[in-house]
Formats: structure tokens, sequence, C-alpha cells
């Protein structure tokens, strides 16, 4: 078993993509799995874990997420680190960008330590809760608007969680 699991949720494959892309980049040190089958059984090992969900509705969070997020809030978050990341549209949805990570967020950011906040420097759009004295709670992806930038993004992201996933 790796140290790291990648827990994600995907409506349409953007976010399975890029769990996918992320899962590459820590060349052979994490795991995947899609919260659609996963057991908390499964996912409780793991000390180091990376949450991605796609946002819908206004802001919401991914279907599989919602019915999820429930039971894996109960899991013994000691000792275990968490970093999120949220795709979204930065054009179509420029109010509500990514903000589904932002509600992953509030019901374990007082139960884990949260890693792989990413400054907001780079995005254009309008609003997200998501993002809180200038600082995202976790990355946000946009696959539809800056897919060009994705790779970079996930890039500079993962050489960051290698240091604190120690
Ligand atoms: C019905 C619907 C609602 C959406 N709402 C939002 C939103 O509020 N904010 C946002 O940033 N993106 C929103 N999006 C864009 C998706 O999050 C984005 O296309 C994402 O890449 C989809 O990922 P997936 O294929 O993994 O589900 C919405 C998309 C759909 C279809």
């Amino acid at each position: 078993m790796n140290k790291i699991a990648i827990l994600y949720g995907s409506s349409g494959g953007n976010t399975e993509s890029v769990a996918r892309q992320l899962q590459d980049l820590f060349e052979g040190q994490a795991d995947l799995f899609n919260v659609q089958h996963v057991s908390l059984g499964e996912i409780a090992p793991y000390p180091y874990l990376i949450l991605g969900t796609s946002t819908t509705g206004v802001g919401d969070l991914q279907d599989d997420w919602e019915g999820f997020l429930p039971s894996f809030a109960t899991l013994d978050f000691i000792g275990k680190k968490a970093a999120l990341f949220a795709l979204g549209d930065s054009a179509s949805y420029s109010g509500s960008f990514a903000e589904s990570m932002k509600v992953i967020y509030d019901e374990i950011a007082d139960k884990i330590v949260i890693v792989g906040q990413v400054p907001d420097e780079g995005y254009t759009y309008d609003e997200s809760t998501a993002v809180i004295d200038g600082v995202w709670v976790g990355l946000p992806i946009d696959e539809d608007n800056e897919y060009d930038m994705t790779e970079q993004r996930l890039t500079a992201w993962v050489e960051e969680l290698k240091k604190v996933f120690v």
C-alpha cells in the first residue's frame, strides 16, 4: 500500500482525468479511488489524502461526493493530512468558480491538517467561497477554458505536496 490516496468524484470525466494525471506525477506513490465505489475501510489506512471534486449546480459538490461526504467525515483523521482540488468553469460559472472544494473543506477543516493551499494568482473569475484571504483552500483546475494550464498547475502543486507529505 502507498501512503497517498487520491479520492475523486467526477460526473463527466474531467476530475477523473486530472486525478489520473496527479497519480502519474506521484510516480507510483499514490493509489486512486472513485468515491462512487470506495469504502471507508479502504482509505482509513492512508496518512495522506488528496480529495478531488467537480463543481455542479451553483457551487455545489459533485453528486457522488454529496453521498460520500457524511460518512467520510466520520473517519478518524488523527495524524492525517489532506489536500483538496476542484474542477470548475471560470467563464460560465465565474460567480461560483471551483467552490465545491469549500464544501469538503468546511466539513473536515477542524478535524484534519489541510495542506496544498494555492495563492490566488493567474486565475480570472468573479467570486469563489473557496478563496480565504486571497488563498485558495486547494487547487482549482479549469479544464473548460484553461486546459493548457493544467499540466503546469498540477506539476507545481505536486512538488509542494511532496514536501509536506512526509
Ligand atoms: C450543471 C453544471 C453546473 C456547474 N456549476 C459550476 C459551478 O457552480 N462552478 C464552477 O466552477 N463550475 C461549474 N460547472 C463546471 C464543471 O465543474 C466543470 O465542467 C468540470 O470540469 C466538470 O468536471 P467532471 O467532468 O469531472 O464532472 C458546472 C457544470 C455543470 C454541467
